[in-house]
């Protein structure tokens, strides 16, 4: 099938014909991934895990990688600021301590969070599913001082890194892979695992892309490469309900309906780990 499709496309790419049967294709993918084609959550995992640890790599700027090929020097840095503001703002709100943090980023890319929240730090641990990413990342934080622990992971098994990381946290941090991730289901194992390497009090920090009225801001249930970052969307105090019944208190939450690089629709909450820690996790597809 996916022979034949590839065929057709070298067909048809040098006629004049080729931009908007294209634009089309994907309209109708999108719409019926969007209204109730559903592939199934294990045909997603598998296709989310193919895309980021082959298919991106020839578009680094989805890993938000430093420097020409990623998202170039300034955004990276701007990104990396912004998120370490947020952190800053949300602490001051709940009256968190910011400095000899133990931190771990869910989905780390190139580094530019962790780098910036350094300076609260006193270990960093990175997570991803991407190789290429966790080397970006390390370099990225070689000669910044906290140690840097990263930790490789799969989209299918995301539970597998609870081992990798021995201390509890003050401060699990998720920016820019919710939306990506395959599923809202999915998104509940990872507040399970943020709940489970968090310390009682810890601080989570976790952005999600949030739905509106609007088709096209609903979750995707096929064709995950069509569009990778508009996979995942959640109802505003949908996810709102969705951290507390999974142990994570919510206390505030910002929203950004525009920002550089990743685009509209970013809602930012600030919540503290529950006393109890649930059980530990099973898959939830
Ligand atoms: C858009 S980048 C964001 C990087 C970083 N958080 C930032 O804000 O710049 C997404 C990263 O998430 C990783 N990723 C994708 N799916 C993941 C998953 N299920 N679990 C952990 N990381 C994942 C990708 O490999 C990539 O490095």
């Amino acid at each position: 099938m996916r022979r034949l499709i590839t065929g057709l496309e070298q067909l048809l790419r040098n006629s004049p014909l080729w931009v908007p049967l294209r634009n089309l294709t994907r309209y109708v993918l999108g719409l019926l991934a969007r209204t109730g084609l559903n592939q199934g959550e294990s045909a997603i995992i598998d296709q989310s895990h193919d895309y980021w640890t082959r298919e991106a790599l020839d578009a680094p700027n989805m890993f938000h990688w430093r420097g020409e090929e990623g998202i170039g020097d300034d955004a990276f840095d701007r990104m990396g600021a912004r998120n370490a503001a947020r952190f800053q703002r949300f602490a001051t709100a709940i009256d968190f301590p910011t400095s000899d943090l133990t931190v771990l980023e869910w989905g780390c890319g190139g580094g530019t969070n962790l780098r910036a929240l350094a300076p609260h730090a006193s270990t960093l641990y990175g997570v991803d599913v991407s190789p290429e990413s966790l080397d970006e990342a390390e370099r990225e934080l070689a000669e910044v001082g906290p140690a840097f622990t990263p930790v490789l992971t799969t989209v299918a098994d995301p539970e597998a890194a609870l081992s990798a990381v021995a201390a509890p946290l003050d401060l699990f941090l998720c920016v820019n892979v919710m939306e990506l991730i395959p599923s809202p289901e999915y998104g509940e194992r990872i507040l399970q695992i943020a709940r489970q390497m968090l310390r009682p009090g810890g601080m989570a920090l976790i952005q999600i892309r949030y739905r509106t009225g609007r088709v096209r801001t609903r979750p995707m249930r096929a064709f995950y490469r069509l569009d990778p970052a508009a996979v995942t969307t959640y109802g505003i105090d949908e996810f709102w309900t969705l951290c507390q019944a999974n142990g994570l208190t919510p206390h505030l939450l910002t929203l950004e309906p525009a920002e550089e690089v990743i685009g509209d629709r970013y809602a930012y909450y600030a919540l503290t780990a529950t006393d109890r820690p649930m059980g530990r996790t099973g898959a939830s597809s």
